[in-house]
Parts: C-alpha cells; structure tokens; sequence
C-alpha cells in the first residue's frame, strides 16, 4: 500500500525568513497530529538550512528543487547532492517542466541528475508531462512515455525505491487549469504500466505517482481519490500555509 505525498513546490519564492514564517505556520497547524501522509517541503537553495532548523522535529520532510551530477569543482552556480544532504535535505525535485523549458535540463541531463541523486541518497521527485499542444495532437502519451523511459532506462531496479514520479501536465502548472480527476488517472494508469513494462520488480507497487498543476484545497479531494493518484506535487498552493494543510488534511482522510 503506498501512503500519499504532498509535496511542496515554493520555485523562487521565500527567502530564510519568509521560509520561517511560513513553516512555523505550518508546524503549528500540524501539531500534535500523527500523520499517515508523507509531506515535504521544496523552499530555495537559499532556504533549505532554515526549513530543516525549523521542522527539526516534526515529520515534514525538506528537500530541493534541483542539483547538479557533479560532486564538487568548476560549476558556478551549481550545488551538489553531498551539499544538499550536509544540509538535511532528503529530497530533490528533478525534471521540472520550468527546468527542462528555460534552465537547458534536457532527458539526458535530467538522467544524469536522478542517477547521481539516487546514487548518493536521495529521494527524487521526477517531473515528466506534455505541453498543450502536445495534448491537443493526442501525443501526450508517447511524450511522457519517451521523458520517462530516457530516466529509467539509467536506473536499476533498486533505484525504484528512491524515485517518485510526478505528472504535471505543462498546460495545467500555475495556470489554474487542472487535469480534470478523469485525465489524471489515465495518465497515472498509463505510467504505471509503462513502469511495469519496463520493470517485473515487486517493488514497483511502491512507486508513488503525483499530480501537479494547480492543485488546491477546492480540487484536491477528486483528484487524490484517483485510484492511481499517489498524491500532489503543489507550487502556488504550498506558499500559504492554510492552503497547504488543508491539502494535507484532505489527503488525511481520502
Ligand atoms: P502549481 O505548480 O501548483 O502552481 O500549478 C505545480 C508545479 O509546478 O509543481
């Protein structure tokens, strides 16, 4: 059985103290609750320090929102996974559409950094998902399946353990249009069988796969109810706390 992860994606927002009082916000909120639903929180390089201070003692986990494949020399502007796990950071977002569309994250590079990341540790996050006219031409598809397979045709099959799937349709990320729950779950089904395909392990069945693209509390409950719906992958959303545990509530109970 796979519990859900919400996860938070703030992109380039909150700075360290922004950071901390919006996790302090959300810590009160999550007092004293013993919860079954996995939550992460993905905050700037610049903030991770202070996030992992201040859920020190709490279940939330932290994590990045990209590194490199490199451990350390010439990259300027580059942060490595020893770095990310000196600092408390158990997990990284790879592949996101912005990335893959504005940052020169291309499959292979992409594959570079989940192999490496998995390799030293960490838990990934991998973003894969078509743009509108990818859909509209009916390849939504073959293009998730051609991002995925260019990553897990670099990994093993006990590399599965540390890696979590997040589909995010393009069309659907900040624009406040959502996958309707009936297109997220063939979505999610296609991937999982392609999973299978690829892979015979057992422990595929611990494979999450996320939603992202304008997640919020009003369209969250449909959509985690998704058989195949392993929880959300939220930006706008996570940046106010309320809305944020109110996600995570949601998932409590589906
Ligand atoms: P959104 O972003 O929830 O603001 O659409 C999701 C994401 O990009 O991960």
């Amino acid at each position: 059985m796979r519990s859900i992860l919400i996860a938070g994606n703030w992109k380039m927002n909150g700075g360290p103290k922004e950071a901390e009082t919006l996790l302090k916000e959300l810590k009160e909120k999550l007092t004293n609750r013993n919860l079954t639903t996995d939550v992460v929180v993905c905050p700037p390089y610049v903030s991770l320090q202070k996030a992992v201070t201040v859920l020190s003692n709490t279940s939330v986990k932290v994590g990045a929102q990209n590194v490199h494949f490199e451990d350390n020399g010439a990259f300027t502007g580059e942060v490595s996974t020893r770095m990310l796990k000196e600092t408390g950071c158990e997990y990284v977002i790879l592949g996101h559409s912005e990335r893959r569309e504005n940052f020169g994250d291309t499959d292979d590079v992409i594959a570079k950094k989940v192999r490496k990341a998995i390799a030293d540790g960490l838990q990934v996050i991998f973003c894969v998902g078509e743009k509108l006219e990818e859909r509209k031409a009916g390849n939504h598809q073959k293009v998730v399946m051609d991002q995925i397979r260019a990553v897990i045709d670099q990994l093993t099959e006990e590399d599965v353990a540390q890696l979590t799937i997040a589909y995010e349709p393009v069309w659907a990320i900040g624009t406040g249009e959502t996958a309707t729950p009936e297109q997220a779950q063939e979505m999610h089904l296609f991937i999982r069988n392609f999973l299978k395909e690829h892979w015979s392990t057992q422990r595929l069945e611990g494979v999450r796969i996320l939603y992202g693209g304008s997640m919020k509390p009003g369209n969250a409950e449909e959509l985690l109810r998704q058989t195949d719906v392993d929880g959300g992958l939220i930006g706008g959303a996570s940046l106010d706390a309320g809305s944020f545990s109110s996600i995570i509530d949601i998932a409590e109970k589906v």
